[in-house]
C-alpha cells in the first residue's frame, strides 16, 4: 500500500540517520524537482540544511522573489540568495551567439555557486533533484538514495561531498505529489519547464537590461492571461521571446520603429516533440493588446506557429 505519504515520511526518516549531524549544500533553482528535494531533506535536517539560490537576473517576473519567500518565510529555511544580475549581465554583455551565451551563464553560476560554499565551511553533503527519467537517462541505474560522490561539477576539489538524491526513484508526476502533499504552493509545483540560462536565450541576440525588461513584462501579462483564460495545465510551455528585430508602426499621429515579441506556446508530453497550441484567437487578441499597450518599446506581437520539429521549443 505504497502512498506519497509513506514514501515522504521513509524518505525523511531515511536521510535523518545518513546526515546525523552534519551539514547539507542545496542549489535551489526554483525548479519543482530541486525544490521538492530540498523541502524533504528539510524535514529531516532543519537548519543544517543551507539552500543556495543564485539569482541570475534572468528569472521571469517576481520568480526570485517568489523562491525567496516560499523556502525563507514558508518553510524557515536557511537560504542565501545571491543577486548576481550584475555579474551575469556583464559577462554577457557584447556576446550574441546562443551557445556562447549558455556556457557564459553555466560558468558563471557555478562560479558564483562554489563562492558561497567556500564561505559555509566545512559541508558533507550535497542535495540533488535528480528523477527518474534523468538516472535511466545517464544510465546509472541504483535507486539508492545516497551515493558517495567526487568532483561534483563547480565544487572545489577537495570537497568531498556525497550526494543525496531523494528523488532517484520518481516520475515528475509522482514529484509534484510530494511536493504538494509537502505544502509546497502549486505554482511552485506546477512550474511550467525554464531553461537553466532563462530569459538569457529568449532574448536573441545581445542581451540588454533594456531587452530584459520588455521580454519579462510580455511574458508575465502572456501568463497572466492564459491563466485567466484556465489553460495553465493545457499547455506544456508558453512564454515571450524577443526575436530581436525593430519594424515601423504607427501610434497616435507618429510613426514608431520599436520592437516585435514573439509569443511561443506548445504542447508536448516530453519535451522532445511538441505542437503550437491552438490558444483561442480571442485570448491572443487580449494578449496582444495588452502587450502592445503596456509594454513600452513593443508595437508588434507574432505567434509562433510552428511544431518541433523543424523548429525547437525555445528560440534560441
Ligand atoms: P528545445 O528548445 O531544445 O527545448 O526544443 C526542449 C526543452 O528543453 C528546455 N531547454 C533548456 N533547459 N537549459 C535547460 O535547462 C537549456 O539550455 C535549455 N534549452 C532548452 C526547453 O525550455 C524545453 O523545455
Amino acid at each position: 500500500d505504497w502512498t506519497m505519504s509513506s514514501f515522504a515520511q521513509r524518505k525523511i526518516a531515511e536521510i535523518k540517520e545518513v546526515v546525523g549531524d552534519k551539514k547539507v549544500l542545496c542549489a535551489l533553482s526554483g525548479g519543482v524537482d530541486s525544490s521538492v528535494a530540498a523541502v524533504l531533506v528539510h524535514k529531516a535536517v532543519g537548519k543544517q540544511l543551507t539552500c543556495v539560490f543564485v539569482d541570475h537576473g534572468l528569472l521571469r517576473k517576481n520568480e526570485g522573489d517568489q523562491v525567496e519567500t516560499v523556502f525563507k518565510e514558508q518553510f524557515d529555511m536557511n537560504l542565501i540568495r545571491v543577486n548576481a544580475a550584475e555579474r551575469f549581465l556583464g559577462r554577457l554583455a557584447g556576446v550574441s551567439d546562443p551557445e556562447t551565451k549558455r556556457k557564459i551563464i553555466g560558468e558563471e553560476f557555478i562560479r558564483v555557486f562554489e563562492e558561497e560554499s567556500n564561505k559555509l565551511g566545512k559541508v558533507d553533503f550535497l542535495v540533488q533533484g535528480t528523477i527518474y527519467p534523468d538516472v535511466v537517462e545517464s544510465g546509472t541505474s541504483t535507486s539508492a538514495t545516497i551515493k558517495s560522490h567526487h568532483n561534483v561539477g563547480g565544487l572545489p576539489e577537495d570537497m568531498q561531498l556525497a550526494l543525496i538524491e531523494p528523488l532517484r526513484e520518481l516520475f515528475k508526476d509522482e514529484v509534484r505529489a510530494v511536493g504538494e502533499e509537502l505544502g509546497i504552493p502549486s505554482a511552485l509545483v506546477w512550474r511550467q519547464p525554464f531553461p537553466g540560462p532563462g530569459l538569457a536565450i529568449r532574448v536573441l541576440g545581445e542581451v540588454t537590461q533594456e531587452k530584459l525588461v520588455i521580454t519579462r513584462e510580455a511574458d508575465a501579462i502572456f501568463r497572466e492571461e492564459i491563466a485567466k483564460a484556465g489553460l495553465e495545465r493545457k499547455i506544456w510551455q508558453y512564454f515571450a521571446c524577443l526575436p530581436n528585430i525593430r519594424s515601423v508602426g504607427v501610434m497616435g499621429d507618429g510613426r514608431t520603429y520599436s520592437h516585435t515579441v514573439a509569443l511561443r506556446a506548445v504542447t508536448s508530453s516530453d519535451g522532445m516533440t511538441s505542437d503550437w497550441a491552438h490558444i483561442p484567437f480571442s485570448v491572443l487578441d487580449i494578449i496582444s493588446r495588452r502587450i502592445v499597450n503596456e509594454v513600452q518599446g513593443v508595437n508588434r506581437i507574432v505567434y509562433d506557429i510552428t511544431s518541433k520539429p523543424p523548429a525547437t521549443i525555445e528560440w534560441e
